[in-house]
């Protein structure tokens, strides 16, 4: 029985942490019925959906050198947000991850001209960097975000 749990939450998290979908709610039923806030929903992952999102709109405006929207300030709920269990094991670590976008951040709001693609591109890999430690499923989709690749 330990094992069969082992393996059905080993089965949730690379679900949780996949870039395509197939009918959520079908897989969650099946895995785990009563489960009543399915994994893809936490805080955490929830920002993350923003942030990707925000991604596409300046990757946009460098593409269009048209100027970036205002420089958001809810990314910072990054060092706090709960995240799906059994996702980060040290807050520490995963934290340094988070500092680290935080600041490249904060150097594409501030970039200009031709700084603006190099900006965004260290954007992107400071995404991909925590991403290799802590959730690979989404990886394509953050590669697909780059200016060289669009
Ligand atoms: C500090 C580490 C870290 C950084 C930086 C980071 N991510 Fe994530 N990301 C995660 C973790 C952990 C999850 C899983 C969240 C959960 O399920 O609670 C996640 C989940 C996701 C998801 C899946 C969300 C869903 O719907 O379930 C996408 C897409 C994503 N990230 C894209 C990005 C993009 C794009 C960036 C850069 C703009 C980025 N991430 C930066 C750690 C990070």
């Amino acid at each position: 029985m330990k094992y069969v749990v082992l393996a059905m939450l080993a089965g949730f998290l690379v679900w949780a942490c996949s870039s395509e979908k197939v009918e959520p709610e079908l897989v969650t039923a099946k895995q785990n019925p009563s489960r009543l806030n399915p994994n893809g929903d936490s805080e955490l992952a929830l920002l993350m959906r923003s942030m990707t999102v925000y991604m596409e709109t300046i990757r946009d405006s460098v593409q269009k050198e048209a100027p970036f929207p205002d420089c958001p300030t809810e990314f910072e709920a990054l060092m706090v947000a709960k995240e799906t269990e059994g996702m980060i094991k040290d807050r520490n670590h995963f934290n340094a991850y988070a500092d680290q976008w935080l600041s490249d951040l904060n150097q594409v709001c501030t970039s200009t001209g031709g700084n603006r693609v190099k900006a965004y591109e260290r954007l992107r890999s400071s995404c991909l960097n925590c991403h290799q430690s802590y959730c690979q499923g989404p990886i394509p989709k953050i590669q697909r975000l780059s200016i060289q690749n669009p």
